[in-house]
């Protein structure tokens, strides 16, 4: 086996009313870096990831495993480094990086030749919903739906005519913590407002109309009113970039992270404007990764 890499993009799911179904990925990314061993040792090299992990609790490995035993194999021994520059529970898709990580790693080193769909299906599996899964493999952004019958279509575009910001608070929330706070159920009015306001964040960002779109992002009625309470200066933060030119401004997944769509060229000044306001913020511009998961051969010279 020669050594191989496996970088995978951080996402951004939900867009506002997109719940479960929209994702975007961004250019932070989770690094793998994978030799052939004589035994297993996963080592990281990131102060953004917790102390080493025995291999057999580590959550990549585990995915590797489970995946590689739905083909019948059996993992060989590796040597696995990892690097991060996305932040943990925090929004940015970092868990959903870490199950792509761990089903292109088995898929790379047992040789199961997975189908992309076949990489969304395990990754939703696991994750439950694939938004972020689906952006982290294609990159992009990508629309999707999970049907009852447990199959996932999607269209996946490459980019958009926006620059993005992104609002990271130095506080962790769980995904299963922010879902808790949303009702088992919705009123036929309210998901019937609420399924509307999300066609037409659709529909916005296709046709390029973004002024459109981010008003519609700002009106989701199927998480946000739950999840502001858990988001100290929600609504200063959404008000503030809108003031400052943002199209919209919406919470980046299950949060805390919140995340602006700008216009082309404008993000990087309303960042620094942001982060004058919000110290305890880590404020950034990033930009819309385009390729999504990629698998590259080391050549060691
Ligand atoms: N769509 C998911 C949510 C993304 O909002 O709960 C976080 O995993």
């Amino acid at each position: 086996m020669n050594d191989f890499s496996i970088s995978i993009p951080a996402s951004s799911a939900n867009l506002g009313p997109g719940f479960d179904s929209l994702g975007l990925a961004l250019n932070l990314y989770l690094t793998l870096h994978v030799t052939a061993a004589d035994k297993w040792d996963i080592e990281h090299k990131s102060p953004l990831l917790p102390a080493k992990t025995p291999c057999e609790d580590h959550f990549i490995y585990q995915i590797a495993k489970q995946t590689a035993e739905r083909h019948h194999k059996q993992l060989p021994p590796c040597k696995v480094v990892v690097t991060t520059d996305i932040p943990l529970a925090r929004g940015l898709g970092s868990s959903a990086s870490a199950v792509i990580a761990g089903i292109e790693l088995a898929n790379q080193v047992c040789g199961l030749s997975l189908s992309q769909e076949e990489k969304i299906q395990y990754g939703t599996d696991i994750e439950g919903h694939p938004d972020n899964i689906a952006a982290a493999l294609l990159g992009g952004v990508v629309i999707t739906a999970l049907t009852a019958d447990n199959q996932i279509n999607w269209i996946h575009l490459d980019d958009l005519n926006v620059d993005v910001i992104v609002y990271i608070p130095d506080f962790e929330l769980k995904t299963e913590q922010a879902r808790e706070v949303l009702p088992e159920n919705l009123s036929r009015e309210q998901s019937t407002a609420a399924s509307a306001i999300s066609n037409l964040v659709v529909a916005a960002l296709l046709s390029g109309d973004y002024k459109l779109a981010g008003k519609m992002m700002e009106k989701d009625l199927f998480h946000e009113p739950y999840r502001a309470e858990l988001i100290p200066g929600y609504h200063d933060i959404k008000l503030e970039a809108k003031n400052n030119g943002a199209y919209g401004t919406v919470i980046s997944g299950a949060g805390p992270t919140m995340i602006s769509f700008a216009p082309k060229g404008e993000g990087s000044g309303i960042a620094n404007h942001m982060q004058r306001i919000l110290t305890d913020y880590q404020v950034s511009a990033l930009t819309i990764d385009q390729e999504g998961s990629q698998v590259r051969q080391v050549h060691i010279k």
